[in-house]
Formats: structure tokens, sequence, C-alpha cells
């Protein structure tokens, strides 16, 4: 069945999305000078918001060829995706109107992105535990 296999590509693409934030944790370690953490913000957020696109676009067609009807749990990733867009765009805009060449604000942007990174990670965890215990009939909101 074709919607099985866009439902696995949006999982699939999920998987590989916690696998980009948790490997992205390293960007405040591995940059090692303030234009380098620049350049490699921009490249971050350029991947971030190219898979989190892919992510809504499949999940939108799995949406719309399932017939799957807008459940809370649907409500729920269209509010998660947009939240996470925004803190994206807000964190790539600190980084680049930040001076870094001071270097408190430096050692304080790149703590934030550590934050933030953390932060993303948790409303993806979040919402694949909550499609899991959806699965299990833990929660049935639907
Ligand atoms: C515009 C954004 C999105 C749309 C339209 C969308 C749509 C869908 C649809 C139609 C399904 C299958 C039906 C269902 O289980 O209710 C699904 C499953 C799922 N979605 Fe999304 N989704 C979106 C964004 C997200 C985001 C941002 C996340 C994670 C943060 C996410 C996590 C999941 C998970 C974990 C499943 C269960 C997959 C499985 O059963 O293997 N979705 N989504």
């Amino acid at each position: 069945m074709i919607i099985e296999q866009i439902l696995f590509s949006h999982s699939f693409l999920i998987q590989v999305f916690l696998g980009f934030l948790i490997g992205g944790l390293l960007v405040p370690f591995m940059a090692k000078t303030p234009g380098g953490f620049k350049k490699a913000s921009f490249v971050y957020t350029l991947s971030f918001q190219a898979l989190l696109t892919m992510i809504a676009f499949v999940g939108t067609v799995g949406f719309v060829m399932g017939e799957v009807g807008m459940t809370l749990s649907i409500v729920l990733m269209i509010v998660i995706w947009i939240v996470m867009m925004y803190i994206e765009i807000r964190r790539y805009k600190l980084i680049k109107i930040g001076n870094l060449q001071n270097g408190q604000t430096y050692k304080l942007l790149k703590g934030a992105f550590l934050k933030i990174s953390v932060l993303q990670i948790l409303l993806v965890v979040f919402m694949v535990i909550f499609k899991i215990m959806e699965a299990k009939g833990v929660i049935s909101i639907s």
C-alpha cells in the first residue's frame, strides 16, 4: 500500500531528524572560531528547515491520501512543527546578529545553542512517545 510507504517515510524522516538534532549538539564544541560558529549555525539551520519541511510535506501527503481526518494528534503535530520552525528562526537570528567577537556573548550564545537543541529534541521525543502511547491505546483522544 502506497499510504503505508508514505507514513513509513514520515516516521523514517523523523528518525533521521532526531539523529541530526542529537549530532547538532556537537556544533558548539566543534566550532573553533566565532566565524566558524556563525557559518556552522547557518548550515545547521538550512538543514534543519529542509528536514522539517520534508517531514511536513510527507505528513501532509499522508494526511490527505490516508483520509486521516483532523484528529487532535494531527493538530498537535502541526503545532509542534510551527513551534520548532519559530524557535529555529529565532536561534538563527540570535547568532547572526550577536557580536561573537565579544567573548562573553560568544560563550552565552554557544550555551543558548545547546539549550535550544535540547528543547527541540524534547519536542520530537514528546511527539514520538505520544504517538506510541496512542498506538498502544494508552491515550485515545482522536
Ligand atoms: C505539518 C506537519 C505534519 C503532518 C501533516 C503530519 C501528519 C501525520 C500523519 C497523517 C500521520 C499518520 C496518521 C496518524 O498517526 O495520525 C503521522 C504520524 C506521525 N507523525 Fe506526523 N505530521 C506532521 C508533523 C510531524 C512532526 C513535526 C512530528 C515530530 C515532531 C511528527 C511525528 C509523527 C509520528 C511519531 C507519527 C507516527 C508514525 C508511525 O506510526 O510510525 N509529525 N503524521
